[in-house]
């Protein structure tokens, strides 16, 4: 790839997009309202807009190394509250791949340095689950791992003031997904949103 090529292919993607709509940029130059938050992995290839077919303006985005929501990340928690709090987003979603190199790596016994404490809660993840994850073979257990840490990052969401108000206030719901990058497809594993909040408020509960 050359660099300089991006300011010729943003100049063709500015006439495509006043093409179909002279409008377009002073429309998105309005503010924006999105209907949801997407939590995803920073991978090159699980590109957020393009794999749910949404438009500028529709989905507010935060993506790191294998999709987490970690309490102490000052930049997810304030990409969070910003769109629960602020947008009044009522849907947030975390959304996992298969084939991720954040969970691959959490797998293996290496150093990785500064990307240790952040893969360590993926380890954590697979020490939760380990009772299931252990007798599968090395490929079930990295796929149900992919699995297994989107929900656990939709149970970290729960543990959240800002998603526990909003659920309160107007039925805001959090989503856990899986992109099969193998196949194009994405999944909804279909996370019991009122049965998680329901199970851990015993003990997270913020109000
Ligand atoms: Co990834």
């Amino acid at each position: 790839m050359n660099i300089s090529d991006v300011f010729e292919r943003n100049k063709k993607w500015v006439a495509s997009k006043l093409e179909v709509d002279e409008n377009f940029f002073s429309d998105l130059s309005k503010g924006q309202k999105p209907e949801l938050l997407y939590i995803g992995c920073s991978d090159s290839r699980v590109t957020a807009e393009e794999l749910m077919g949404v438009k500028p303006g529709e989905a507010f985005v935060h993506r790191n190394i294998a999709n987490m929501v970690i309490s102490i990340d000052l930049n997810v928690m304030s990409v969070l509250n910003y769109a629960v709090n602020h947008l009044e987003v009522n849907h947030v979603v975390v959304c996992g791949h298969y084939g991720c190199g954040g969970v691959k790596a959490a797998m293996d016994a290496a150093d990785l340095g500064i990307l240790n404490p952040w893969l360590r809660n993926i380890r954590d993840v697979y020490r939760i689950h380990s009772d299931e994850l252990r007798p599968l073979n090395e490929e079930d257990k990295y796929r149900r791992l992919v699995e297994l840490n989107v929900e656990e990052q939709c149970i970290n969401l729960i543990k959240t003031a800002a998603v526990q108000q909003a659920y309160k206030k107007r039925n805001l719901i959090v989503h856990g997904w899986v992109f099969d990058i193998h196949t194009g497809e994405l999944i909804d594993l279909k996370i019991d949103f009122n049965e998680k909040l329901k199970n851990i408020m015993e003990i997270y509960s913020l109000d």
